[in-house]
């Protein structure tokens, strides 16, 4: 059979990320090869985020971009995929022409039948069934992946914790957590492969296995992990404040392959607005768990998401995230509006935030972030960090990027470590989102103990 070629668009968040290499390897037996030129792709699969309006628009521009390639090129297949194909279904194809599959956040595992019905029957498909295992149809080793030093896993779909401005429950589904002798497997079969970091993912990865019975709950996944020869480092994302125990805390300080960083989103820091959110937390509370973490471990990197402008957040409450963000100094802040989302209560919510207001206070919390961050990384020069090296970097020719334990992307100069490698790192210069350091020199004339670059003999 003639090769085909595929080109995929992936949008949203990690979990899209893992469900496009999914896609890749769901079409392989039909003979199609990923690349990452849509010139030269015969099928074209839109991975899309719904997460907020912004997020939704783009797969709109997309989609009004693809239509232009289709006009030159009718034989091209297009398909969309996940949470606004879940979300809007068979209205996608009224929109937009040139779409000839919607597949939902369940059913790219039936992509090759659905493509089989548009080239041979030469029909328009949607299948947004929400039916159907959350177990990966293939994990096995794949050749389009080699040559990583880090992946992502994702340990469970879905999630009912209902936050009430969020569609994810809505597009994902109820919470379902995957087998534990699935996800070790596939953890050793990365390794096997040369991965040395993997990050498990979820919408809330501690209330892992908590309504699925399998025997093992988060924190027992996490030491199973831990156990894996020859995996240097696990990370996970995202942590629910509500559901992080004591035990969870306490795994920082014995684990000793679990990297010091947690990203646990805070929302925003005014107990009013919480509420309304359903967070399940005061500000107290999360303050309380910031402390514990700090106390296991002294530098763990703390990052948060905080929503701007919900609806009712008056002048007071803004001012109770800022004094929140300055109390905690997070490492780093993800800072969004406010936007309706299909489906949620908050989008009947009153008092909703005037656009020019969530604009002036995201200016200024922007502003207090950017000085904390700067100060982080600052702090860190002079030190030496542990880099796993990931890949030549993006912005500086000749040098090679990789990640501190706290996550802290490092851009090494001088620098021959192949991939995967994981080496001491000087940091000389502090920059808004990034490290630069230069190797650390091994006076051994064998075998630096520590993993350095050895001087030439
Ligand atoms: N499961 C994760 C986050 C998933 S969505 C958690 O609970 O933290 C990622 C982030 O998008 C959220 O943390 C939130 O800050 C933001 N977000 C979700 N819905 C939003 C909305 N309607 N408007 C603006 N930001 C939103
Ligand atoms: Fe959305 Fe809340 Fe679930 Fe996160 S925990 S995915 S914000 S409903
Ligand atoms: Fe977006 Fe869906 Fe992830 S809405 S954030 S891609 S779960």
């Amino acid at each position: 059979m003639e090769t085909r070629r595929v080109h995929i668009i992936t949008m949203g968040c990690q979990m899209n990320v893992y469900d496009s290499e999914q896609m890749e390897r769901i079409l392989a037996p039909m003979d199609y090869r990923p690349t990452s030129n849509p010139d030269k792709a015969d099928l074209i699969l839109v991975n899309t985020c719904s997460v907020r309006e912004k997020a939704e628009h783009k797969v709109y521009s997309c989609l009004g971009r693809l239509e232009r390639v289709k006009r030159k090129r009718p034989g091209l297949i297009i398909g969309v995929g996940g949470c606004v194909a879940q979300q809007e279904g068979e209205r996608i194809l009224k929109v937009a022409p040139c779409v000839d599959m919607v597949f939902g956040t369940f059913a790219y595992r039936r992509l090759p039948d659905l493509l089989r019905e548009v080239a041979e029957k030469k029909r328009r498909v949607v299948d947004i069934d929400m039916a159907g295992t959350v177990e990966p149809l293939d994990t096995r080793p794949s050749e389009f992946q080699e040559g990583r030093a880090t992946a992502f896993v994702t340990i469970m779909s879905g999630c009912e914790n209902y936050c009430s401005y969020c569609v994810v429950p809505y597009v994902r589904g109820r919470e379902i957590s995957r087998k534990p002798e699935g996800i070790l497997k596939e953890v050793e079969d990365l390794v096997e492969r040369g991965v040395r970091e993997v990050t498990l993912l979820g919408q809330n990865v501690n209330s892992y296995g908590m309504k699925d019975g399998h025997g093992l709950d988060f924190v027992s996944l996490l030491e199973a992990v831990n156990d894996v020869h020859g995996l240097h480092r696990v990370r996970f994302t995202t942590s629910h404040p509500k559901d992080l125990s004591d035990r969870l805390i306490r795994a920082f300080g014995r684990l000793e392959k679990l990297a010091p960083h947690i990203h646990l989103p805070v929302q925003c820091g005014a107990d009013r607005i919480l509420r309304r959110m359903n967070r399940g937390y005061t500000r107290d509370y999360y303050l309380s768990r910031v402390d514990a973490l700090r106390e296991i471990r002294s530098d763990v990197a703390i990052t948060s998401d905080i929503i701007i402008g919900f609806p009712g957040e008056e002048g007071a409450d803004f001012e109770e995230t800022l004094s929140l963000v300055k109390s905690v100094r997070f490492d780093n802040l993800f800072t969004f509006k406010y936007s309706d989302r299909p489906y949620t209560p908050a989008r009947k919510f009153r008092n909703k935030v005037d656009e020019k207001v969530k604009g002036e206070r995201f200016a200024r919390l922007l502003e207090l972030q950017t000085k904390i961050t700067l100060e982080k990384y600052r702090s860190l020069v002079g030190t030496v960090q542990e880099v796993l090296v990931e890949s030549p970097s993006k912005r500086r020719g000749g040098q090679m990027a990789g990640r501190t334990p706290c996550n802290k992307i490092v851009n090494v100069a001088d620098m021959t470590a192949p991939v995967g490698q994981v080496v001491p790192v000087s940091i000389v210069q502090a920059f808004s989102h990034s490290l630069l350091g230069s190797p650390e020199r091994c006076g051994s004339q064998d075998r630096c103990p520590k993993g350095g670059i050895l001087h030439a003999a």
